[in-house]
């Protein structure tokens, strides 16, 4: 498994689209899939956010996360933020989430952020072992989030200065 800009891979793109339509068909499956790839395409930074990246394992794309100008539209001012967090569902239990969630944090280090934030209600855990604090829980859009922040502190960051990116 290797973790890779989105820019060197824009190729995944079609994969990601058809996960995300499956996983959240509330909010993607209402969109075309031309559109639902044109958000991903708009990740294909490398030094200005948003910035996409994949994992990849035997060739194929496996799991992606994008560090965005914040966790959530609607919370502007927890920023950068960490978001569009997805692993093949065949490829989950393996750490990938986590090696994604630190090469995120670790990309955002690299562009002087000294705190990246991100909500969720299902990956909090993997979110705590990779150092986020959790900030509380916020109700958005009739769903309760928890509020993830890391601070740009070096000891977090071990595994994500190894990655080569
Ligand atoms: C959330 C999600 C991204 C996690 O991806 P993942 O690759 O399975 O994440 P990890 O493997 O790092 O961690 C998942 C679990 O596997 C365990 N795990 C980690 N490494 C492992 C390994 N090498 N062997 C076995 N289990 C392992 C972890 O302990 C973790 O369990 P826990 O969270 O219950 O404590 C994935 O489940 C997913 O895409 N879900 C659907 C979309 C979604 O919910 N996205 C998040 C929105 S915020």
């Amino acid at each position: 498994m290797e973790i890779a800009f989105l820019a060197e891979r824009p190729q995944a793109i079609p994969s990601l689209a058809a996960w995300f339509i499956a996983e959240w068909p509330e909010y993607y499956g209402k969109r075309a899939r031309a559109d639902v790839e044109q958000d991903f395409r708009e990740c294909l930074n490398t030094q200005r956010l948003p910035i996409g990246l994949v994992a990849y394992d035997d060739g194929a794309p496996c799991g992606v996360i994008v560090l965005r100008e914040s966790a959530m539209t609607d919370l502007p001012q927890y920023r950068p933020g960490l978001g569009a967090f997805y692993v093949a569902a065949s490829h989950r239990n393996r750490g990938i989430g986590a090696q994604l969630v630190r090469a995120g944090i670790g990309v955002a280090r690299g562009l002087g952020h000294s705190a990246i934030y991100a909500t969720t209600g299902r990956a909090g855990k993997i979110f705590e072992r990779s150092g986020g604090q959790d900030l509380g829980t916020i109700l958005h859009r009739g769903q309760a989030l928890t509020l993830y922040r890391w601070e740009a502190a070096a000891e977090h960051f071990g595994d994500a200065r190894g990655l080569r990116l």
